[in-house]
């Protein structure tokens, strides 16, 4: 079945469990907010529903309700593939049902239709200075396809509220069935001195990125990027850039708007951006060891790192609690696949010692490695060793989760966000007088 019409025969029982909980009990309290997590970037604060994904603090993320491990085990996957294609996950994401092969196939099938890229979107790409970042390069190619929502033509004509859902969802089909083609020219253009390669009718949309961008050849890399944009896809929405995108489309910005907003959230420092830091911090190690160093030695370093008020990038977590599920399953393909890299034993050298140290400290909340403390190290492997390039190949995953929330909060109904800001001399009142604020 059609991801619009598994949507559809859903649709009225959301819509359903959504009016009754409002009705009966849209009253009843959540939480409490306090002026910590008013000044602590609204932290822990419940303020939106998201189905699509969760991140258990002790289990980690998960897709439409399935552990890491459980999608890489039951979404559909070519033969004598290690890993599901992206066509599958993305029905999962948007039509919240397991495909079968034929369904994933058929999203794979659009993907290969809608995949050219206006020449004038390459333009805008070129138009850019050769060191402007990847990830602006990235947005604003989003951004340039603006021109081409349906959602937003059909908007000014007039259409019903009920079927908004369905103009975001063709142009989400329309967006993703681009985005490993815009993403492979900015590779291109700017670390192969723009030598472009074609599109492969045969691969599917995670192994085509990898053949575009001169990698086709090595079964192990076009793997990789199964592996890699599956996991990296969602991680529910309050972080930057699901939050970002999910902010800007609830002011019905179409689906171009709302996405570019979201890969502009991840290429901040503090959030996608970070998987860059990760790998150099890696091989700054490995330059002033002149290797990999034995477990003392490494301890000593890294004692020193935090006595020194240095932040080890790759470990910790805003929310998880544990090791990233994400990490656990790009060791594992390591260990088969790399395991003589000197990159890779510094990770894992690295896994093996830090979180007692972490731990130490008293208090950093999770000792754990997140995802970006093995990212860039699988990616250094097959040589893409361009550390800004990182956040793009994060970027293009995580458009199947932004789009996948859009759809569903059109479908929903969901209205413009709109939270409240109070000054400072209000919550000094407040506090002063012990009184709630009367907004
Ligand atoms: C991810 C991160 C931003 C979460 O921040 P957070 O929720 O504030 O983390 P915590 O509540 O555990 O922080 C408590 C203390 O531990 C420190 N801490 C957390 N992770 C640390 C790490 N990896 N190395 C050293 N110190 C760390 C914090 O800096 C903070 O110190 P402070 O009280 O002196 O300011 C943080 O762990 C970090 O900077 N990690 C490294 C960068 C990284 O991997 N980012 C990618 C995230 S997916």
């Amino acid at each position: 079945m059609h991801i619009r019409d598994r949507i559809e025969e859903q649709l009225p029982e959301w819509r359903e469990r959504v009016a009754r909980l409002k009705k009966d009990h849209g009253n009843f309290k959540i939480a409490d907010v306090t002026v910590d997590q008013i000044y602590g970037g609204i932290r822990g604060v419940p303020i939106q529903v998201s189905d699509i994904s969760y991140v258990d603090p002790t289990e980690g993320i998960r897709l439409r309700g399935y552990t890491i491990p459980e999608l890489i085990d039951i979404l559909p996957r070519r033969r004598n593939t290690e890993f599901p294609i992206a066509g599958g996950l993305f029905y999962l994401l948007m039509a919240n049902a397991l495909p079968s092969d034929e369904e994933a196939y058929q999203v794979e099938e659009e993907w290969r239709q809608y995949s050219k890229v206006p020449d004038y979107v390459y333009d805008v790409i070129r138009a850019y200075p050769m060191d402007t970042h990847p990830m602006a390069m990235f947005s604003g190619a989003v951004l340039a396809l603006q021109s081409t929502s349906k959602f937003a033509r059909e908007y000014s004509e007039g259409i019903l509220k009920a079927d908004y859902w369905k103009h975001y969802l063709e142009d989400s089909i329309q967006l993703t069935a681009k985005v490993p083609h815009i993403a492979a020219f900015i590779y291109n253009r700017k670390y192969r001195d723009g030598k472009m390669i074609d599109s492969e009718p045969d691969y599917d949309w995670s192994a085509n990125f990898a053949n575009m961008i001169g990698k086709g050849e090595n079964p192990e890399y076009r793997d990789l990027c199964r592996l890699f944009f599956v996991i990296h896809s969602d991680h529910e929405g309050g972080n930057v850039s699901a939050h970002a995108s999910h902010l800007v489309a609830s002011a019905l910005s179409d689906i171009y708007y709302a996405s570019s907003s979201g890969l502009n959230g991840l290429a901040g420092p503090l959030h996608g951006l970070a998987n860059q830091e990760c790998l150099r911090w890696l091989l700054g190690v490995l330059n002033y060891f002149e290797g990999v160093p034995d477990p003392d030695d490494l301890r000593e370093y890294l004692r020193n790192e935090l006595d020194s008020g240095k932040v080890i990038p790759g470990y910790g977590h805003a929310v998880l609690r544990t090791t990233d599920p994400r990490f656990t399953v790009q060791m594992e393909f390591g260990e088969r696949h790399l395991p003589e890299d000197t990159v890779f034993q510094l990770v894992q050298r690295v896994y093996g010692v830090l979180p007692d140290i972490l731990k130490k400290t008293g208090k950093v909340k999770n000792p754990w490695p997140n995802v970006d403390a093995i990212n860039g190290a699988l990616q250094h492997h097959y040589g893409v060793k361009q550390f800004d390039f990182y956040t793009v190949l994060f970027g293009i995953s995580r458009i199947l989760g932004f789009t996948a929330h859009a759809v569903w909060s059109r479908a929903l109904g969901k209205p413009i966000e709109r939270p409240k800001s109070l000054t400072t001399g209000m919550l000094e009142a407040m506090t002063a007088e012990h009184t709630a604020p009367a907004l």
